[in-house]
């Protein structure tokens, strides 16, 4: 059986592969998630425990399910002292969505902005990005400011773990880094922002006149870069020219 813990989608795509190698998966999911979102992951044939608690508590609950169960292995997108393999080779399942810009920009972009939620994404993102022989495009992270455990962390020069509430930016909703993305974003990551759950929703809305379908989490990359770029002493910082590329990440498409 697959275990993990869950905000959304890492619990879908778990379940997902569970029903597809026929072993079955139970996922840990925080009191404050969505019922439909629960539901998306009950359809893929997963059992949903409800924790009463935040992210956070749900990841305890599986590590504390799985552990010492033969049967049972955890799969995490998150790392921490003993538990690392597994999310090292989500982190490299990331490099796929990164090589597939790169080709079809024909080149690496100017600046890639991340939505955050424990740096896994973002993680994969600067180790693609700092190969010795890769173009060095900026990279912004982008957290809730309900979440901001990447920006405490970076603003306090040690892995921080933060009090969460409440965020329409349900995938980012994370109060401690991983261990593993933590010294590769503090020697690689540029900056970092938090955006409220206004300016998300209104990057929500402004992709949707584009014709792009993008969920809170996924928008927060347009508002964050909005942030970073539209007060200059940080605009100055990225040292970004006015045909510079800018990559925003949206990680997930409309969720109501
Ligand atoms: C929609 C969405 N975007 C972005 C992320 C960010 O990933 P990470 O937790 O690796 O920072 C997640 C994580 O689950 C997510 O669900």
């Amino acid at each position: 059986m697959l275990v993990t813990a869950t905000d959304g989608n890492h619990g879908r795509a778990v379940a997902r592969m569970a029903a597809h190698f026929g072993v079955g998966a139970t996922v840990f999911v925080p009191v404050v998630m969505l019922p439909e979102t629960a539901a998306r992951i009950v359809n893929e044939g997963a059992k949903v425990v409800w924790v009463d608690g935040d992210y956070d508590d749900a990841v305890r609950c599986a590590a504390a399910f799985a552990v010492d169960q033969p049967d049972r292995a955890l799969i995490q997108d998150t790392a921490w002292a003993g538990y690392e393999q597994v999310p090292a080779w989500i982190v490299q399942g990331y490099q796929t969505l990164l090589d597939e810009i790169d080709t079809q920009l024909g080149g690496a972009p100017d600046l890639v902005a991340v939505p955050v939620g424990v740096g896994s994404l973002a993680e994969a993102v600067v180790r693609h990005y700092r190969r010795p022989s890769a173009a060095h495009p900026s990279v912004l992270s982008v957290e809730p400011d309900t979440a901001a455990c990447v920006l405490a962390s970076l603003t306090s020069a040690r892995a921080t773990t933060v009090e969460t509430a409440a965020t329409v930016m349900a995938g980012l909703n994370c109060g401690t880094i991983s261990s593993s993305a933590w010294p590769v974003l503090r020697a690689g990551c540029d900056a970092a922002v938090t955006v409220s759950d206004r300016d998300a929703l209104s990057a929500v809305a402004d992709l949707d006149r584009l014709g792009v379908s993008s969920g809170p989490s996924g928008a927060a990359t347009l508002a964050g870069a909005r942030a970073a770029l539209t007060e200059p002493e940080r605009r100055a910082a990225l040292d970004l020219d006015d045909d510079a590329v800018i990559v925003l990440l949206s990680t997930e498409g409309h969720t109501r």
